[in-house]
């Protein structure tokens, strides 16, 4: 993929910073749950804290030093902020961009009529600040904080802001993208021990500005562009999701059982090497091979027999089949009438052919009379296939079709099947395959990433990036 952080900044990378003498002064718009904590844990760090809200409750209150919400420490941070003359509220918010440096944006963005996102607050929000802005002299650095579909910052909060103040983005103001990761109940405690901080942004000055003001809590903040950290909070709130719905499947999956649930998830969880890790979470083919697919099969086959309902379990098998119509439909984009693959069995250093993904996506076009042309670094047309081809015709009827006629598609060279091609597919990951792949005269569906940065040239695809 393209970096889209255009400086010298990088993904992941601690930034080292030295905390300022000087703490820039904040204002935050929208006093609700994330506006009320990040102005009690910012003046806990020593800022100069203006909270602005159009609901004259949450002025009054947290203005006295008082929590609108139950939060643990909340009002103890509120009280002694406001008592240090750190804290103090308003309805103006141009007049607090004014009087500030930074100003963080936690307004609502609650579901819209047709069940998208409702903008109105951003915008709002966007427009009081651009009038701030046009009467500054010095930098102004806007953090966004909301949860928002991708590209929101930059398309609808920014070209406000830019038009209302007449200044362009990097020139009298920066735009930050900061999610807000606080579990609720435990938010001050999270402030103060993040479990990262994000901080997408499109210039270094702007990002090291917020990653300043974090250094006391973090001083390893992630910086990237402002898309990627918007959709990493949606990410993550899925995954969460995704999390806290399978335990529920395997809880009613194991109780009618009689399996204790929380002893089976007591023993998953201490697998941190497969279980709880990075493995199987960057986006690839679909899965296959001996296990996964049969073992999903048998226990949505449990379920079923139970009379269970687990719509997540039961539709894992649905969710890699489009994956897999997905790579096929790419490959149909091409037009190609000549298509090479590289790489057959399920996953590299095997011969196992055995629910290989690519094999249906090899059916699907030798049914619509394309022509295939097999490398696989552990298969040669010499290798023994009797046995798997076996397994490949108990298959969907399209690998019943494909059986017979796989052996006389493999090529014992790359370059047997890399010649002549009008489309590459590639579905393993070494060295040989990588040149390949850069140097190939055709389009390339690209299924494993085979470099870091996506190839930048036209004809190049890869599946999910
Ligand atoms: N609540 C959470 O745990 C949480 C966590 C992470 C991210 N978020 C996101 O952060 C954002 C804020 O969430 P919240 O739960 O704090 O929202 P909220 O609805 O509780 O509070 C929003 C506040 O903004 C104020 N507001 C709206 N427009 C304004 C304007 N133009 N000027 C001044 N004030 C204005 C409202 O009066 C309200 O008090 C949302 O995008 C939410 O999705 C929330």
């Amino acid at each position: 993929m393209m970096d889209m952080t255009p400086f010298s900044l990088r993904t992941a990378t601690p930034v080292a910073l030295r905390v300022h003498e000087e703490k820039p002064s904040i204002s935050i718009v929208g006093l609700g749950y994330v506006g009320a904590v990040s102005t009690a844990c910012l003046s806990s760090l020593g800022h100069k804290v203006i909270g602005v809200d159009l609901d004259q409750t949450k002025i009054t209150q947290i203005g006295a030093g008082l929590s609108p919400i139950h939060e643990e420490g909340l009002g103890d941070l509120l009280s002694q902020g406001v008592s240090e003359g750190l804290v103090t509220t308003t309805d103006d918010l141009t007049q607090a961009v004014r009087a500030t440096d930074v100003t963080f944006v936690s307004v609502g963005t609650p579901t819209a009529a047709d069940g998208g996102c409702d903008y109105s607050y951003i915008e709002a929000a966007a427009r009081s600040i651009g009038m701030g802005i046009a009467r500054k002299r010095t930098f102004h650095t806007i953090v966004m904080r909301c949860s928002i579909p991708p590209g929101t910052t930059m398309k609808i909060m920014t070209p406000i802001i830019e038009r209302v103040s007449g200044k362009e983005l990097g020139n009298g103001f920066g735009v930050v993208f900061n999610p807000e990761f606080l579990r609720e109940g435990v938010a001050v405690e999270d402030f103060h021990a993040p479990p990262k901080t994000v901080i997408g942004a499109t210039c270094e000055r702007s990002a090291n500005i917020v990653a300043r003001i974090y250094d006391p809590v973090d001083q390893s903040p992630i910086i990237t562009s402002i898309e990627t950290a918007e959709m990493v909070k949606y990410v993550d709130n899925v995954w969460h999701a995704t999390k806290v719905t399978f335990a529920n499947e395997v809880g009613r999956l194991c109780k009618p059982l009689g399996v204790d649930s929380h002893e089976v998830m007591d023993v998953f969880v201490q697998d941190t090497k497969l279980n709880l890790s990075p493995y199987y979470l960057k986006p690839g083919f679909a899965y296959g091979g001996s296990c996964l697919p049969k073992e999903v099969r048998a226990v949505a086959h449990i379920a079923d027999g139970l009379g269970l309902d687990l719509p997540l379990i039961q539709n894992l098998g649905r969710s890699n089949d489009s994956h897999i119509a997905e790579a096929i439909t790419m490959v149909r984009m091409t037009g190609a009438k000549r298509v090479g693959v590289l790489g057959l069995a399920f996953k590299p250093g095997t011969d196992d052919l055995r629910e290989s993904p690519i094999l249906e996506v090899i059916a699907a076009l030798r049914a619509e009379g394309v022509e295939v042309a097999i490398h696989d670094p552990a298969i040669t047309p010499d290798t023994p296939l009797e046995g798997q081809l076996a397994y490949v015709q108990h298959g969907s009827p399209g690998l019943r079709a494909l059986a017979p006629e796989l052996p006389a598609l493999l090529r014992a060279r790359v370059e047997d099947v890399t010649e002549g091609a009008d489309a590459l597919i590639v579905t393993q990951r070494n060295r040989t395959y990588t040149d390949a792949a850069l140097s190939a005269d055709c389009e390339v569906i690209d299924l494993v990433r085979m470099t870091p940065e996506r190839p930048a040239r036209d004809g190049y695809n890869g599946i999910g990036w």
